[in-house]
């Protein structure tokens, strides 16, 4: 059977959070942010197996940090780049040969629900890449020397989320492809579909906030309280 392996992106340094190590180690509500996220995969019936990727020198930290809280399922720590695509393609690269599908989640999503993660395979099944969106809330405007140069139509334009699944193979293919052409990219979706492939779309999570800057750590906190009340040993 094709296994279904976890990716969880751990290896930024949160220069906007607080440029203090990394925001993956951040505790919520006590319990490190990476905890939180890759916990909820591992309790996920459908996931096989989880890697999560982390920055060079952080790997024995993140390992140790993964173990205390007892995270089940953990194949390894990998080791990260400089990018956040570079650290996909190194864990990607990681994969074992019966990796059939493959969901690469931002650590930085600490909320994200179990009803997601079963959304975004189930979808799977219908195609090979799909990421969850939603909707833009905000007018969009386009900005120049502090004031507005456009307005930009809302209609048909979303946010777009992890976790994103993928055939591994696809996603495998469309990180070598985009190093080799030198393009890059905020998410490995916008990868795929620059292959000229269909990437699927889904609802994502009003709740599935992530962690950017010092303020949204209390939301966070907020969400996981309400949605996970009694998980936070
Ligand atoms: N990430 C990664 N490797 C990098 C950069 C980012 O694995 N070289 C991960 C982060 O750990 C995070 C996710 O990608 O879980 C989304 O990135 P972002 O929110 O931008 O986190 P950071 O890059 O750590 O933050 P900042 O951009 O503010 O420095
Ligand atoms: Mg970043």
């Amino acid at each position: 059977m094709a296994k279904i392996v976890a990716l969880i992106m751990a290896a930024g340094s949160g220069e906007r959070f607080s440029g203090k190590g990394p925001k993956t180690l951040f505790p919520l509500l006590g319990v490190p942010t990476v905890v939180w996220s890759a916990r909820r995969f591992a309790r996920h019936p459908a996931v096989d197996s989880i890697v999560v990727v982390a920055a060079p020198g952080e790997e024995e930290r993140i390992r140790s940090t993964l173990d205390d809280h007892r995270v089940g399922k953990i194949a390894r720590v990998a080791t990260g780049g400089p990018t956040r695509q570079e650290s996909v393609r190194l864990g990607l690269e990681t994969l074992d040969a019966d990796c059939g599908f493959v969901l690469i989640h931002d650590a930085a999503r600490p909320c994200v629900g179990a009803d997601l993660i079963g959304g975004v395979i189930g979808a799977l099944s219908a195609g090979g890449a799909v990421v969850p969106v939603l909707p833009a809330v905000d007018t969009l405007v386009r900005e120049s020397d502090g004031a507005v140069d456009a307005i930009l139509d809302r209609v048909h334009i979303s946010g777009v989320q992890t976790p994103q699944g993928f055939r591994a193979a696809l996603a495998v293919s469309a990180h070598r492809s985009a190093k080799a052409k030198g393009l890059t990219s905020s998410d490995d979706g916008s990868l795929v579909f620059a292959l000229g492939e269909k990437v699927k779309t889904i609802e994502g999570e009003r709740t599935n906030i992530k962690i950017t800057y010092p303020e949204d750590a209390p939301i966070a906190e907020a969400i996981l309280r309400a949605a996970f009340a009694g998980e936070e040993a």
